[in-house]
């Protein structure tokens, strides 16, 4: 259910479930959860990207088949489940970059806004459609979206139901960059490149201190404070400011 190539530092996490647009259901979510963990555990892995099997979608959503079969209340865990998982992913100490193929639709959506950032193809579409459904969206869609688009579009989209392409989520900050479909891994992985050639104790401090901030304004400062002086305090900073001074390319060795 979830494919995972590890190289050149980077892990490529593909959900593979073509058949059903890559839909979430209970093993694919247990599956991302194991991969998730890896992936933090593995100091010699220092980000990952997260992108849907085929050509067609990233992830459609969480499996509505097995909705009508679920008691009427477990719902609440249902929501609860997807949720620690995508938290997991927001606050991993390493960068993680959705690569959006096609549909990202309800918890697919949800999947690449719990992602650090996104990049997507230009047939990629995006929406928050569980309206639709008679629900809301449960993976934390309506606590990330209007961070990432504000809070009036984050209403109307998922009010309506209604889709959205890549262009134009581009114009409204939803995702970072568009490219062709072919293009898209390699992009990603090029971004990606970018990001793990930088001291990794950094990066972690830089995701810890972002994910601060938009809540209580003094608490994200005193965050971001801390782990400035998580940073400060490596070898990493001294080759860094070394290598500036000494007018050559820094080597960080991630201590
Ligand atoms: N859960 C379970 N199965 C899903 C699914 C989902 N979220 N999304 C797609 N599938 C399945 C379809 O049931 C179909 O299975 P089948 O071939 O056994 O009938 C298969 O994936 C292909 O989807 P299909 O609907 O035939 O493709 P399409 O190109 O006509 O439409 C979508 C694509 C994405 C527009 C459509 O599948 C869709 O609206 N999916 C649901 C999106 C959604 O509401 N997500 C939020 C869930 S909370």
């Amino acid at each position: 259910m979830i494919h995972c190539d590890i190289a050149d530092g980077m892990m490529i996490i593909t959900i593979n479930r073509p058949e059903k647009l890559n839909a979430l259901n209970d093993d694919v979510l247990n599956e991302l959860n194991e991969t998730i963990s890896l992936l933090n555990d593995d100091d010699s892995i220092k980000g990952a990207i997260i992108t849907g099997a085929g050509d067609k979608a990233f992830v459609a959503g969480a499996d509505i088949a097995g909705f009508l079969k679920a008691p009427n209340e477990s719902g609440e865990l249902l929501a609860k489940k997807g949720q620690d998982i995508f938290l997991c992913i927001e606050h991993s100490n390493k960068p993680i970059i959705a690569a959006i193929n096609g549909y990202a639709l309800g918890g697919g959506c949800e999947l690449a806004l719990s992602c650090h950032f996104r990049i997507a193809s230009e047939n990629a579409k995006f929406g928050q459609p569980e309206i639709n459904l008679g629900i809301i969206p449960g993976y934390g869609g309506t606590q990330r979206l209007p961070k990432i688009i504000g809070k009036g579009r984050a209403m109307e989209m998922i009010m309506t139901g209604k889709t959205i392409d890549s262009a134009e989520a581009f114009s409204i900050g939803l995702v970072n960059h568009v490219c062709k479909q072919e293009e898209l891994m390699g992009h990603a992985k090029s971004i990606m490149k970018t990001i793990i050639e930088k001291s990794s104790i950094a990066i972690a401090q830089i995701i810890k201190s972002i994910n601060a901030s938009g809540g209580e304004e003094k608490s994200g400062y005193a965050t971001e404070a801390y782990c400035f002086g998580e940073a400060f305090r490596t070898d990493d900073m001294k080759e860094g400011v070394t290598a500036f001074l000494e007018k050559r390319k820094p080597d960080f060795k991630n201590r």
